[in-house]
Formats: C-alpha cells, sequence, structure tokens
C-alpha cells in the first residue's frame, strides 16, 4: 500500500492567490511519486477553486486528493448554519476528511460524541475519513493509553466494520503539534504506540480488518525526522501541518517519503 501524505493546511494561508500557490506546487511536487498518496487539505473557502484549477497530474493519477479539515455529521436536515455536509465535499472531487483534530476539539468543544457522529456519517456517504487521537501529556505511568483507548472506543463506536476499509487513524500527540521537529515523538515511541492503536482496531473490528487499517504520525513532522517515521517508526504516512505550507520543506519530505522502501 502507498504511503500516504495528508497536509494540513488548518487556517492558512489569508488568500487565494497565495493558496494557489502552494497547491500548485504541491501538485507539481507529488507528480511522478508512485510510491506516495499525497492529500492535500485546505480550508473549505479554497477547495472549489483549487479543485477548478487542479489539472489532470494532480486529479486524474490516483496518487494525489483533496481533503477537507472537517464535515458536519447529518444532511437528512439542512438548516445547519455554517455547516458542510459531506455530499458538497464529494460534489467537489473532496475523497478524505479529517476529524477529531485537537484544535477542534480544544477550541470548537468537540468531543467524542460529535467525532463519533462525524466519523460514522462521514464514512457511510463514501469518504476516507482520517481520525485524530493523541494525549495531551505523556506520563510515566501510561495513563495516557488509557486517554488514548477511551478516544477509539467512544470515536469509533458502532462504526459499521464493513465501512472500516475507508478509516486512518492518525496518532498525534497534542505536546508535539506545531513546533520544531527536535518536540516531535520519537519513532520507536510512535511504533510502539502504532502497535497498541492496532489491537484498539482489531479488537473493534476483528482481525485482518482491523490490522489493515493505516495508521498515520502527525506532530511537528519535517524534512529531518520524515525518513525515521516511516522507517523505524513503520508507520503508513504523516499528518503535516505547517511544513505543508513551506512549498520547499513539503517537496523534500515528499521525496523523501517516496524514496523509503518497504
Ligand atoms: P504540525 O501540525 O505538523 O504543524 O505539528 C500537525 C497537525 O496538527 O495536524
Amino acid at each position: 500500500m502507498k504511503r500516504l501524505i495528508v497536509a494540513n493546511w488548518k487556517m492558512n494561508p489569508p488568500n487565494k492567490k497565495t493558496a494557489k500557490k502552494i497547491f500548485d506546487s504541491a501538485q507539481k511536487n507529488a507528480c511522478g511519486l508512485k510510491n506516495i498518496e499525497v492529500v492535500v487539505c485546505p480550508p473549505f473557502v479554497y477547495l472549489g477553486v483549487l479543485s477548478l484549477s487542479a489539472s489532470g497530474g494532480f486529479r486524474a493519477k490516483s496518487h494525489s486528493a483533496f481533503g477537507a479539515q472537517d464535515v458536519f455529521w447529518d444532511e437528512k436536515k439542512t438548516s445547519y448554519t455554517g455547516e458542510i455536509s459531506a455530499t458538497m465535499l464529494k460534489n467537489l472531487g473532496v475523497k478524505y476528511v479529517i476529524i477529531g483534530h485537537s484544535e477542534r476539539r480544544e477550541h470548537l468543544g468537540e468531543d467524542n460524541l460529535i467525532i463519533n457522529k462525524k466519523v460514522k456519517y462521514a464514512l457511510s456517504a463514501g469518504l476516507k475519513v482520517v481520525f485524530c487521537v493523541g494525549e495531551k501529556e505523556r506520563d510515566d505511568d501510561g495513563q495516557y493509553l488509557n486517554f488514548i483507548k477511551t478516544e477509539m472506543l467512544e470515536g469509533l463506536f458502532s462504526v459499521p466494520a464493513k465501512l472500516a476499509n475507508n478509516l486512518i487513524v492518525a496518532y498525534e500527540p497534542i505536546w508535539a503539534i506545531g513546533k520544531s521537529g527536535k518536540n516531535a515523538d520519537s519513532p520507536e515511541k510512535v511504533f510502539e504506540i502504532s502497535i497498541y492503536i492496532k489491537r484498539i482496531l482489531a479488537d473493534i473490528f476483528g482481525r485482518p480488518r482491523g490490522d489493515q487499517i493505516p495508521i498515520l504520525y502527525g506532530g511537528s513532522v519535517d524534512i529531518e525526522n520524515t525518513e525515521g517515521f516511516l522507517s523505524e517508526g513503520r508507520i503508513s504516512g504523516l499528518l503535516i501541518g505547517h511544513k505543508s505550507l513551506e512549498t520547499e520543506s513539503f517537496k523534500e519530505i515528499l521525496k523523501i517519503a517516496n524514496n523509503i522502501r518497504k
């Protein structure tokens, strides 16, 4: 399976012109890299314009796709001021959606119940879901593992196993997000935690289905640590914030990820 590199632009950039510049660069740099799939997740307001400007190189080749940073949990009714449905996203050519990002949990009051509704709805609508989990702090007695487990059990509660093939889990320790590379987690620890996450997924969805769900790492990924996470950390891909907006760094990260042997 191809490694997945998900670019989370968050609330950036401030204007359409810069968005187009960053996107054009990602599109150009992703082209021809056959061992990775690149998913660009811009803010909603740029999705329309970028998907129109996406050339065959981005859209037609299966190794690049658009993602959204959020989605609402229902569309039986439409009276949800300010919200965006999965159908709207799909009609723009969006394939992926990030759900449960720690910034939405912290600043927008999204709890496991809301996240669970979004995950179920997005999967049933046919979107691929990048479901984020991760602890605020890493304590010595391992309480953080229980925290991750609760996020997973509640966030994935009653998700039909047959939809699990469109599920991706992103492990993002909150303390590692948005800093410089040296504050990122270590590949060894990420490997260990990915095994733990896989075990929980196998308990929820059974084997081999649970084992096949890709696990990404996110939190201060940069040029220096990309290789470590993908080789020693043995994870399926990366969720990248600020470095996905720096065109030269992102280009290098894509190259490194594409060139690492399985
Ligand atoms: P970062 O963000 O790469 O800037 O740490 C990752 C994320 O929040 O998804």
